[in-house]
């Protein structure tokens, strides 16, 4: 139900959720030591809400920053579900605490008015990105290729919330595959609890006052911690008839991450939920099978012709070529879900 609440957010572009203070810190304090120094840019931030400004302006000096820097988009008036209504919007720079009170107090803080619409795109914001050393925060998930898109093009150090979906986008995936971002430490269980005056769909034992629960939310970040590099677990031995091979690519299906063989040297296809769990001191990411473009590209079907093809798809109209599949012991044609197919390092 909370998915569907994400996927309409999106394709209504109701960007309007606000993020918990607590979820920032927990996640935050996972990467203190790439702070020292470093310039902060808030750019989907209206600075006088946003719990991101409030969490590095109260920590300003614990991080040992130089600088906070937070833009707001549109909406120039003081009320925490922006409308969207003004053109012109503010930005906020903080350089620390000046009266020794270790308190960001108004007169500390100088509000700028921007020319435009504080969108993060426009010449103004990315004059500020450019300042930046490192930018956080919870995109609109509507624009989120575009936005992860200009991070990278920008070359700038990251830490931004979005959907796990996202994970197989196209434009996405390759920077997973390459190392030039992964998941950060996560939201306990995977899903979380913004602030927004959206109707919330969640279970009456998820439902929180004022808040919508959006289930498969995540960090996505180009930061190194530390439990990123600590290894899986890994106790099954491989079988032949645990682990079916594909009949359209040249690797075993691995049901869920904690079935993965510890003995088993060749390409894996695993369920998109390994990410959290990935290591890539102990894994490499060969690509995916999405049942898209990008598992075409890395040669999903790529082992059949095109009758082979025609003829699988008359036997299960869901068969792309992109997707993995593989026959049961009965012999019936099962298509996966996406599957990251990895191998494990020497
Ligand atoms: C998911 S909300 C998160 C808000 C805030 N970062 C937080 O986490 O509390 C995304 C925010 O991005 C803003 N936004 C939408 N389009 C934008 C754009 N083109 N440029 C900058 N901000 C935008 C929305 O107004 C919204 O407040």
């Amino acid at each position: 139900m909370a998915k569907r609440t994400i996927d309409k957010a999106k394709a209504a572009k109701k960007d309007e959720f606000y993020t918990q203070l607590e979820d920032i810190n927990n996640e935050l304090h996972h990467y203190h030591d790439h702070f020292r120094g470093k310039t902060v840019l808030c750019n989907c931030d209206d600075p006088r809400i946003s719990n991101f400004f409030t969490y590095f302006a109260y920590n300003f000096e614990f991080l040992g920053l130089k600088k906070l820097i937070t833009t707001c988009y549109k909406n120039q008036n003081m009320d925490l579900f922006s409308q969207n209504q003004s053109e012109q919007a503010v930005y906020l720079v903080y350089e620390g605490d000046k009266n020794g009170n270790r308190i960001p107090d108004a007169e500390e803080i100088g509000v700028k008015p921007l020319k435009g619409d504080g969108d993060f795109r426009s010449k103004e914001c990315i004059e500020l990105l450019k300042e930046a050393d490192i930018v956080v925060t919870n995109p609109p998930f509507s624009l989120f290729r575009e936005y992860v898109a200009q991070l990278i093009e920008y070359d700038k150090k990251f830490l931004i919330i979005g959907h796990q979906n996202a994970l197989s986008y196209k434009e996405i995936f390759p920077l997973i595959r390459d190392n030039k971002m992964w998941l950060g430490f996560g939201f306990k269980g995977n899903a979380g609890h913004f602030i927004s005056s959206y109707e919330d769909v969640a279970t009456a034992g998820t439902h929180r006052k004022g808040m919508i629960r959006v289930s498969g939310v995540t960090w996505f970040t180009n930061l190194d911690y530390k439990e990123r590099h600590e290894n899986l677990i890994l106790y099954k031995s491989y079988t032949p008839d645990e682990y079916p091979q594909y009949i359209n690519y040249d690797a075993i299906e691995v049901s869920k991450t904690e079935l993965i063989p510890c003995d088993y040297d060749g390409v894996m296809g695993v369920p998109i939920t390994f990410m959290d769990k990935y290591n890539p001191d102990q894994f490499e990411i060969i690509g995916i099978g999405n049942g898209g473009e990008l598992g075409v590209e890395c040669g999903v079907s790529a082992n059949l012709t095109a009758e082979q093809c025609a003829a699988l798809f008359r036997e299960d109209k869901s068969f792309r070529k992109g997707k993995l599949c593989y026959r049961n012991d009965k012999g019936k044609l099962i298509g996966c879900y996406a599957r990251i197919l990895i191998r494990k390092r020497a």
